[in-house]
């Protein structure tokens, strides 16, 4: 079986005062190149210290992470900051693109980050035009509507062809159909081949996604109750 991502009995400790408590708690998750895999919880549920953790931006305090079967977890500084760029599209929650520079430079900045072959501005544009964006290639950040933003952020994660992408609440805070019209062409990219892991606190989004999980006070469950 093809496992891009394998998340086995993965924990995350917080204190709260002198309190201990486990905002992921033994969560295992195995996702097979070209599964969509949606996850709903309400808010404080774990999601994003889940998704974090999955995307090599947080330590976990147990468990493993394996992207493509290489762990993830203990692993130096520089070497995971290198598999992060290469391989994991990641869009933060709250993600923002850097304001002094043009949707297309924005977009490029992984790519630039290290040394690719290739054209990268070639490759940069083609995915604006894939996400409609294309005509906003020179603007700045500050001259987007949010949705048009959200699919830059897309695009930025998407630059260096990663194994997954892992995207944050990619549609809160838009209105409903600019939050249809992302969630309709991540389905499409989906159809093209791209795994995605997705997390959101909105019902709207439950009929995305060939799997459906929910994520309730740190554990994760497969299917809807
Ligand atoms: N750095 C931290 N220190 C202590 N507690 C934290 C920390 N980060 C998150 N928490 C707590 O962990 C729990 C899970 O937080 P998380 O951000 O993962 O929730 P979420 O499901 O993403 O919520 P939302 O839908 O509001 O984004 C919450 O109870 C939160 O208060
Ligand atoms: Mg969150």
């Amino acid at each position: 079986m093809a496992f891009v991502l394998q998340i086995s009995e993965l924990c995350r400790e917080y204190r709260r005062g002198n309190a201990p408590f486990l905002a992921v708690d033994h969560v295992s998750l195995d996702i097979e190149a070209g599964d969509f895999v949606n996850v709903i919880g309400r808010s404080g549920s774990g999601k994003s210290t889940l998704l974090n953790m999955a995307a090599g931006m947080l330590s976990p305090t147990g468990g493993t992470v394996k992207l493509g079967g290489e762990d993830l977890v203990g692993r130096s500084d520089a070497s995971l900051s290198r598999v992060r760029n290469a391989k994991i599209g990641f869009v933060p929650q709250g993600a923002s693109a850097l304001p002094c520079l043009t949707i297309l430079e924005n977009v490029l900045l992984p790519f630039s980050l290290w040394p690719h072959e290739g054209d990268g501005e070639g490759a940069a544009r083609a995915l604006l035009e894939r996400l409609g964006i294309v005509h906003l290639a020179g603007a700045y950040p500050a001259e987007v509507s949010g949705g048009e933003l959200r699919r830059a952020l897309i695009a930025r994660a998407l630059i260096n062809r990663p194994m997954i992408l892992i995207a944050d609440e990619p549609t809160s805070n838009l209105d409903a159909d600019s939050a249809e019209n992302i969630m309709e062409t991540l389905t499409e990219l989906n159809g093209e081949g791209l795994t995605l892991l997705l997390v959101s606190h909105d019902s709207d989004t439950l009929r995305y996604g060939n799997r459906i999980c929910a994520m309730s006070a740190g554990k994760l469950t497969e299917g809807l109750a």
